[in-house]
């Protein structure tokens, strides 16, 4: 069973920002779309630029080193040069906490 880790307090990601938590040894990206959460590995599946720094557009997420774009619900590669996912995790909220599972 996955195993969910408080990584950041609800007050911390308003909507429309992101912040990188610690999950494990992982960093991870966390953003927050309108009120839903998504998390990522914070690593571009291209050429490991942080994904912190990407757009989100449209339910993607645009990496600003090269332009290749990620799909929020799967994590899946949508636009060249990224081919293969990026790690996503299950993100859930436990009152006013940010619980992210791999
Ligand atoms: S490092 Fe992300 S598109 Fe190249």
């Amino acid at each position: 069973m996955a195993e969910f880790i408080t990584v950041a307090k609800v007050a911390e990601v308003p909507p429309g920002t992101r912040i990188v938590v610690a999950y494990r040894r992982d960093d991870v990206a966390l953003f927050n779309v309108d009120g839903r959460y998504y998390a990522f590995e914070d690593r571009c599946s291209h050429e490991d630029v942080p994904l912190s720094d990407g757009f989100i557009d449209g339910g993607e997420l645009e990496c600003t080193a090269h332009g290749a774009r990620f799909d929020l619900n799967t994590g899946k590669a949508t636009a060249p040069p990224a081919f293969g996912p990026v790690r996503r995790y299950e993100v859930r909220v436990e009152g006013d906490e940010i619980q992210i599972s791999r």
